[in-house]
């Protein structure tokens, strides 16, 4: 025994010193740049909140006008880039589809890599842009349909909805997309900020920070389980079953997703945002959607009695989001683009902060095997 301290999954550890999000776990609290949650998904857009994000104030009118046109100017694809997406998106996950064209962006950078912050806020606003544009042609394609060009006329995530589904959003759905948006768009170091931390620490350039983000973000106790979330709301099937169905997962020690969060030990309040929508749309779509949404409320109430205060399992902005997508048109598939293209905006934030004092991330770990093994050539191996 070494006595070495191992902070497994780095739980508790403090990696830096950051002015972007703060996430108040004990009260259910967010707030990006000071400004709670709650108050940017009622009254703010997703272009103002990125630029809140990255600039570090809320933009004055004109200065909102600009940015919005730069994103706008940003939004079209090479010819290579669609190529890579057309070869690839039907057969792979949307998000290794998405980090294979995010590398190929970067190809048409002739200098990736800079140290100056206003450069780096440029590249952001590029890459913001595009992501939202590779992530609606790879549901297309997956879709089987054709590639749809952006739409100047809409705004950041409303073009976004009208790229991916091919229908212009009606009011509600144009609002709801944007709170999405809003709701995904930072989040602190959480797993896949964390995954983009480590590779802009060794100085690579902001394309690959944002490769290592999306990467990171695939799996199912991170960016997955919204989807992994209503898969099983699917397989529970009809309302009738749902406690049952919880039942039996905690007694068999699974969990169950979309709950649960190694900060938030309340309610977390994009989780309760978005339970507002899905009051509204209640009894009001398809009778499958219907049932999703009914199966996500009782499933709510039933956690929460069994898990919520007992144990501080609450549920996550992903448990109630996938009922929501499906509503405007967004297949489980799917759902990991919306993520990514939202949280696009927080992980340039926070790789363009950490270079101001950069220092690069090489953590130790307790060596646990064997030394001075006798190297027995592979002819005398038994
Ligand atoms: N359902 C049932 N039990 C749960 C759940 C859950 N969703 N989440 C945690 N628990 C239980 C665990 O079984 C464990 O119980 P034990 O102590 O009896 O073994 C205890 O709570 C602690 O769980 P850990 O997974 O060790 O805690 P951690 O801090 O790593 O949990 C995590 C965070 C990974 C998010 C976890 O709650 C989880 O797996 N949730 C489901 C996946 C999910 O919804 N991820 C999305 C997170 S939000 C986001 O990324 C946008």
């Amino acid at each position: 025994m070494s006595g070495n301290m191992i902070h497994s999954g780095l739980e508790g550890v403090y990696i830096e010193k950051s002015s972007i999000c703060k996430v108040d776990g004990e009260k259910g609290k967010l707030y990006y740049r000071g400004y709670c949650i709650e108050d940017l998904a009622e009254k703010s857009t997703y272009e103002e909140v990125c630029y809140l994000i990255l600039y570090n104030k809320l933009p004055k009118k004109k200065e909102l006008e600009e940015f919005s046109e730069k994103l706008k100017r940003e939004r079209t694809l090479s010819k290579e880039v669609l190529e890579i997406i057309k070869n690839m998106a039907a057969k792979a996950h949307v998000l290794d589809t998405l980090r294979t064209a995010m590398s190929a962006i970067s190809a048409d950078d002739p200098e990736p890599y800079s140290a100056d912050e206003s450069v780096n806020i440029e590249k952001a606003i590029r890459i913001i842009a595009k992501t939202a544009t590779i992530s609606a042609a790879i549901g297309r394609t997956k879709k089987g349909k054709e590639i749809i060009q952006p739409d100047n006329s809409l705004d950041h995530s409303e073009n976004f909805l009208y790229m991916l589904t091919g229908n212009k959003p009606d009011r509600e759905k144009t609002k709801l997309i944007d709170v999405m948006f809003i709701l995904h768009a930072e989040h602190s170091s959480n797993a896949s900020t964390f995954g983009a931390l480590v590779a802009c620490s060794t100085l690579a350039d902001i394309y690959s920070a944002v490769v290592a983000g999306e990467a990171t973000l695939k799996g199912p106790l991170h960016g997955g389980a919204d989807e992994a979330a209503v898969r099983m709301m699917e397989s529970i099937g009809d309302p009738a079953n749902t406690e049952k169905y919880i039942d039996e997962a905690l007694a068999g020690k699974k969990k169950i997703m979309g709950f649960g969060h190694r900060v938030y030990k309340a309610y977390d309040p994009r989780a309760k945002i978005l339970k507002r929508y899905l009051d509204e749309i209640d009894g009001n779509d398809e009778e499958d959607i219907n049932k999703l949404v009914r199966i996500a409320l009782t499933a709510e109430k039933i956690m929460i009695e069994r898990l919520g205060k007992s144990h501080g399992i609450w549920p996550n902005v992903d448990f109630f989001a996938g009922p929501l997508y499906m509503h405007m048109g967004i297949k489980p598939e799917m759902f990991d683009t919306v993520f990514s293209s939202s949280r696009t905006v927080g992980w340039c934030a926070h790789v363009i902060e950490y270079w101001k004092d950069n220092k690069l991330f090489r953590p130790l770990e307790e060596y646990t095997g064997k030394t001075d093994l006798e190297y027995i050539p592979i002819e005398q191996r038994r």
